[in-house]
């Protein structure tokens, strides 16, 4: 494992980390919950939809995760999620995580990942090359009846609506594996 550095939740450390389209819609993210790194105390699954920004004073990513992934119990039941991001040659790892359900899978030995606690409640991935460290603060389900653009609706064949997570950011860890 190779060192990472601790950046506090300030512009200037923040700034400049992702490029917040690409980063998330192109490149994808890990969004991680759990308290351990024994397989069945955490879930990891692969997301290209979220957003970087300020919601109530606070730096925030905010996510969306249908109710039927494995990984939303895991976000339901812990204060603390993580976002990692990952260079191209964990490409395959994202698609892993992101096609495959840790209900019966385990993600870590088929997609190559190592999972390590950054912090109490905060599960990471030693191949990551940036990861957030946040703390829920909002959590609304989609109402589809508020949905002003209706051919939003064409994505929820299964009505399987997401949840939205407004996440406070209060830490990233830079460096890893991955570069
Ligand atoms: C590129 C990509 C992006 C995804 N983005 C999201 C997302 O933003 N929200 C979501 O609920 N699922 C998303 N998924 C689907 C989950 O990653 C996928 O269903 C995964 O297998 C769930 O794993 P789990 O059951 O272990 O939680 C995405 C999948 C891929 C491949």
């Amino acid at each position: 494992m190779s060192g990472r550095a601790v950046l506090d939740a300030n512009d200037a450390a923040l700034d400049g980390l992702v490029t917040p389209f690409s980063s998330v819609g192109k490149d994808w993210m890990l969004i991680a919950a759990g308290t351990g790194v024994a397989r069945e105390t955490w879930n990891t699954m692969t997301a290209s939809w979220g957003a970087f920004g300020v919601h109530w004073g606070k730096r925030t990513i905010t996510c969306m995760v249908r109710p039927t992934r494995h990984t939303y119990a895991f976000i339901e039941r812990e204060p603390l999620v993580t976002f990692s991001f990952f260079g191209p040659e964990m490409r395959k790892a994202l698609e892993i995580c992101g096609s495959t359900s840790g209900a019966d899978t385990d993600k870590a030995s088929v997609a190559g990942l190592t999972p390590v606690i950054l912090e109490p409640g905060a599960v990471g991935f030693d191949e990551a090359r940036l990861t957030f460290v946040c703390k829920k603060i909002y959590a609304q389900d989609l109402d589809p009846a508020l949905f002003i653009d209706q051919a939003i609706e064409k994505n929820y064949p299964q009505k399987d609506y997401h949840r939205v997570y407004v996440c406070e950011i209060l830490r990233a860890y830079q460096g890893g594996r991955s570069k």
